[in-house]
């Protein structure tokens, strides 16, 4: 492991300029540099370069962080391998100190996976581009299904000969053991003896977000029906499928460029799309969506439209991951593809342009797709059709967003004709059983027998508290201004007009700190101390302190945090067109406006937290006792929104 002595040299003397000039044609423009982004497509500069803040960003894909985090994304190395480029380049001589046995074995273990899968990825490249098996039965495969040469190499697509063990000799030829053979599943053992798990398959290679490869899949060329069509990398240290978008490194910068991503079902479907010019595409290929998978793609986008068959079985899978990725607060769409068509087959058919209009033709919201194909077999039978609402209902009532749901209950209500309240009532409802549900669930963990009665007005089922937009602003504006002054007047004693200065991080430290208030999130409440506590050093010096930091989780916090998509002061501006100038000629009053909302829902969930204690109070010294704290909590809440809505309407 590189020492901490040689990491700090490393950041002193790298001028982040410097490092991305190697790669990018920067011009000076102010105090910074810009360019064009190196991480998607574009052809205005919105790439920028802080050389005082030792920072890059983009302002079209979103992309940000240090010196070291370029070399690592544009290069795809990992942290040390990123360091060791940059001493190189200012030759700095590194220091290495020796990891424990346990680190070591760790490193070790997960190096050698990637090691080996990357060895098998290029023998299986290499055997279907210049061996006579490999062109005359996988090329002659993927050409026939249309692959270009270019598709091919980009994807890195393979074959594994038809043979015993000829990958398992090369491999251990090239000094792999057996161990690590069995654990990435690329050979089994029969008898003593290993062959080649893939043996006869052409090869998808999987990759991770940083484009290394971490698994395969492997298609069978034959029609054998006790053989499976694909075999799949088993679980591994390094690839778990559950976690895992086939596609998702080449779909990135798409993604985020089109603020969409498109699901579809398999590598073929993925690659087809590729090749008709449309990045934005994964696939969740050899498992049914999961949440991780959803979570991993809310990265880059709140969008994702659904490709499918409309085969039962497809149409079965869309209703489910529907649901899924409305619970996760993302927006879902539907594409249906003709009877016994997938986007692959489609897009060998049709020429790029008519797959694009296609999509964009038969694209639906979710609530239009559940309707019309439960209306199709329902055909005005009441009973029925009181099935389905109950159904579509259902499906809103997943959505965590209030506002939201009331979108989608007026299109719903326009759509199967029926009256927006009886909607209401039956999500309000449903969301009432759900959170019952989950009651119970919590009270027999700890045991307790007793039926819970939920009394809550409809609507305040599960109140947003989401305080997390705020929070993170909350730590950016500390990080980034935080040596900023803002300042107050007030009258003294003799009515003298007094203008006192406070550093931000000063200001925010007294709010917060003073008001004994937590972040619900941890690591964001981690950062805040970390921040609070070294205000005063003379080492502090905001944003850099915290890019910097010698601890990874603060370093990636903080370069999340900095460069986060959507600020909250860009959603107001949006929203309330307010915030018009720059940020920082309206510090004082975003400073203001984010700390009364974090503020707001604080007490609002302090609110809700002692009408639930009422509840369970039954001795009437208590209710009084709460009821009293209710009705101070409320006179504070009024005194805050009126603070807050004097900011937000300046
Ligand atoms: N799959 C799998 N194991 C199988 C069958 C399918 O892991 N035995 C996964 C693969 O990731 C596959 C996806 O499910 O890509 C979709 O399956 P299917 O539609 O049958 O395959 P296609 O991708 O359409 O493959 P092809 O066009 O070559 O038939
Ligand atoms: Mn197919």
């Amino acid at each position: 492991m590189i020492t901490k002595e040689t990491i700090d040299q490393i950041m002193d003397i790298a001028r982040i300029e410097e490092v991305i000039g190697e790669f990018v044609t920067l011009k000076k423009r102010g105090a910074n540099y810009i360019g064009l982004c190196p991480f998607h497509d574009e052809k205005t500069p919105s790439f920028s370069v802080s050389a005082s803040k030792g920072i890059f960003k983009c302002f079209g894909c979103g992309k940000g962080g240090n010196a070291v985090n370029f070399v690592m994304d544009h290069e795809h190395f990992t942290y040390p391998e990123a360091l060791k480029f940059l001493a190189k380049k200012y030759n700095i001589h590194i220091e290495e100190i020796i990891p424990d046995a346990e680190q070591q074995q760790a490193i070790d273990e997960k190096e050698s996976l990637f090691n080996l899968s990357a060895f098998a990825q290029k023998y299986f490249s290499d055997t279907l581009n210049n061996s006579e098996e490999g062109k005359s039965i996988g090329l002659t495969y993927f050409k026939e299904r249309g692959f270009t040469t270019d598709t091919i190499i980009k994807f890195g697509l393979g074959y594994c000969p038809n043979k015993w063990d000829d990958f398992t000799k090369h491999a251990q030829k090239n000094g792999y053991q057996k161990e690590l053979l069995l654990e990435t599943s690329l050979s089994k053992l029969k008898d003593g003896s290993l062959y080649d798990t893939f043996r006869a398959r052409v090869i998808f290679p999987i990759h991770n977000l940083s484009g290394r490869v971490l698994g395969f899949g492997a298609r069978i060329l034959t029609s054998e029906k006790d053989k499976a069509k694909y075999l799949n990398s088993a679980e591994s240290e390094i690839y778990q499928k559950s976690k895992v978008l086939y596609g998702l490194y080449f779909a990135k910068s798409a993604i985020v460029k089109e603020d969409n991503c498109y699901l579809v079902e398999g590598y073929t479907d993925v690659i087809s799309m590729h090749q008709a010019g449309i990045e934005n595409v994964v696939s969740s290929s050899g498992t049914s969506l999961t949440i991780e998978q959803i979570k991993l793609l809310r990265r880059y986008t709140n969008n994702i439209t659904l490709l499918f068959d409309s085969d039962a079985a497809g149409i079965k899978a869309a209703f489910r991951s529907t649901d899924m990725i409305l619970e996760e607060g993302m927006n879902v769409r539907i594409v249906l593809f003709p009877e016994g068509e997938d986007p692959d087959s489609y897009a060998k058919k049709y020429r790029p342009a008519e797959v694009r209009e296609y999509l964009d033709t038969n694209l639906v919201d979710f609530i239009s797709f559940k309707t019309g194909l439960l209306y199709k077999e329902t055909k005005d039978d009441p009973i029925k059709k009181a099935g389905i609402i109950k159904e579509i209902a259902n499906t809103i009532s997943l959505i965590p967003d209030p506002i939201t749901r009331t979108l989608y209950v007026q299109k719903c209500s326009s759509l199967v004709n029926v009256d927006e309240k009886i909607l209401h009532i039956e999500i309000n409802k449903q969301r009432k059983q759900k959170l019952k549900e989950q009651f119970r669930r919590e009270d027999n963990e700890s045991n307790a027998e007793a039926e819970v009665e939920v009394i809550m007005p409809p609507e305040q089922l599960k109140p947003i508290y989401n305080s997390e937009y705020q929070e993170k602003e909350i730590l950016r504006v500390m990080m980034q201004y935080g040596l900023n002054e803002i300042s107050f007047t007030f009258k003294d004693e003799d009515n003298k007009e007094i203008e006192e200065h406070i550093r931000i991080i000063d200001f925010m430290a007294d709010e917060i700190g003073g008001d004994d208030i937590k972040f619900e999130n941890e690591s964001y409440q981690a950062l805040f101390d970390i921040i609070v506590a070294s205000r005063n050093n003379d080492t502090f010096t905001g944003e850099n302190a915290f890019l910097h930091n010698d601890d990874a989780n603060i370093r990636d916090l903080a370069i999340e945090l900095l460069s986060s998509r959507y600020s909250l002061s860009d959603q107001w501006k949006t929203k309330h067109s307010i915030y018009v100038n720059k940020e920082v000629d309206n510090l004082k009053q975003n400073i203001l406006g984010i700390l009364y909302s974090f503020k707001l829902k604080k007490l609002e969930k302090m609110i809700t937290d002692n009408q639930e204690i009422l509840k369970s109070t039954k001795d009437p010294e208590g209710i009084m006792h709460i009821l009293t704290k209710d009705a101070k909590l409320k006179r504070k809440r009024i005194v805050l929104a009126k603070q807050l809505s004097r900011i937000v309407t300046k």
